[in-house]
């Protein structure tokens, strides 16, 4: 990876972490609990892959940096609630996100419920008050709506869930994956794009070709990482899909067939950039960053 992706990488989770600070209720803002724990859930961990795609996407169709940092923090936001939920007890049951706690333990399961709820509340409103005019935002907030709803985010969760100790196909496992992680990975890449000029037809199908290749990606290398990985280094707890009985790509293809799937993904994620040029570069990295993360 070269030193222009990693400073560029810096300046943009900089850039994420002071807006997203300025995008959250003020923790002096009744209830203050509250407040605390959703900043708790946001602030200070995590590696912002969404908002790099976001911004790297953006990038290539000259968008505003005011309606992409919007952006980019409103599906961080959607992704940390996604997390918070997802370490309850009723879903993964885990005590450790980010190097921390996990919110529920931090506080309280209540607090935990109440603070993902807010997040995405919160996620909309950051979206939906972006200088661009209406024309230009319903577009990306109903995607958001959609990447995150019952045919997204959430709809994979609810597979994943009903999924513990099932055999499920190879494409089961692709599809639950997709929503799960890929609907969200997707949607930045796409609410990056949206933020700028008009995007073509030809454009708009190599984002999506891109997109899809690297959200599943990134759920496969998930489910390597959480069977070789330590929890010091993924800042979670490690092998609590094997524990919890969980399908992945790890127990269903083995760890070497999962790890040339995600590589090949990488390939057809490079290949569909190839109508951009150099200008996709960072894009072409962060699926590199994707498939290749130790945590
Ligand atoms: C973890 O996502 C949950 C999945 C969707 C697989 P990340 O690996 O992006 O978690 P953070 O944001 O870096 O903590
Ligand atoms: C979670 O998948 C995906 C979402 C939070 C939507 P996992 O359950 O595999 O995520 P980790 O491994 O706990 O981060
Ligand atoms: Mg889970
Ligand atoms: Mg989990
Ligand atoms: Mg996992």
């Amino acid at each position: 990876m070269s030193s222009d992706f990693q400073s560029w990488m810096k300046s943009v989770q900089q850039d994420v972490e002071i807006s997203l600070a300025n995008f959250l209720p003020g923790s002096d803002l009744i209830p203050q609990q509250l407040h605390e724990a959703m900043a708790y859930a946001v602030l200070d961990g995590g590696k912002r892959v969404r908002p790099l795609l976001v911004f790297a996407a953006g990038k290539l169709f000259q968008a505003p940096s005011e309606l992409l940092s919007r952006a980019a923090c409103a599906v961080e936001m959607i992704h940390a609630y996604s997390l918070v939920h997802d370490d309850m007890p009723c879903m993964d049951d885990d005590a450790l996100r980010r190097g921390k706690p996990t919110v529920h333990k931090k506080y309280d399961e209540a607090t935990a419920l109440l603070v993902g709820d807010a997040l995405q509340a919160q996620a909309f409103l950051v979206l939906a008050e972006a200088t661009a005019c209406a024309d230009h935002k319903l577009p990306m907030l109903q995607l958001l709506a959609q990447a995150s709803g019952s045919v997204g985010m959430c709809g994979g969760q609810a597979i994943d869930l009903a999924s513990v100790g099932v055999a499920l196909s190879l494409p089961e496992l692709e599809q639950m994956h997709r929503l799960k992680t890929g609907a969200l990975l997707r949607a930045s890449v796409l609410l990056g794009a949206m933020s700028g000029k008009q995007l073509s037809d030809t454009e708009v199908a190599a984002l999506d070709t891109y997109s899809r290749a690297i959200g599943l990606a990134f759920q496969v290398v998930d489910d390597v990482l959480d069977a070789v990985a330590d929890s010091a280094t993924l800042g979670k707890t490690a092998g609590k899909d094997a524990a919890n009985n969980k399908p992945t790509y790890v127990s269903l293809l083995g760890l070497s067939e999962s790890r040339q799937l995600a590589d090949q993904l990488c390939q057809q994620a490079h290949q569909a950039l190839n109508i951009f040029g150099e200008s996709a570069q960072h894009l072409h990295d962060l699926a590199d960053l994707i498939v290749q993360r130790k945590a």
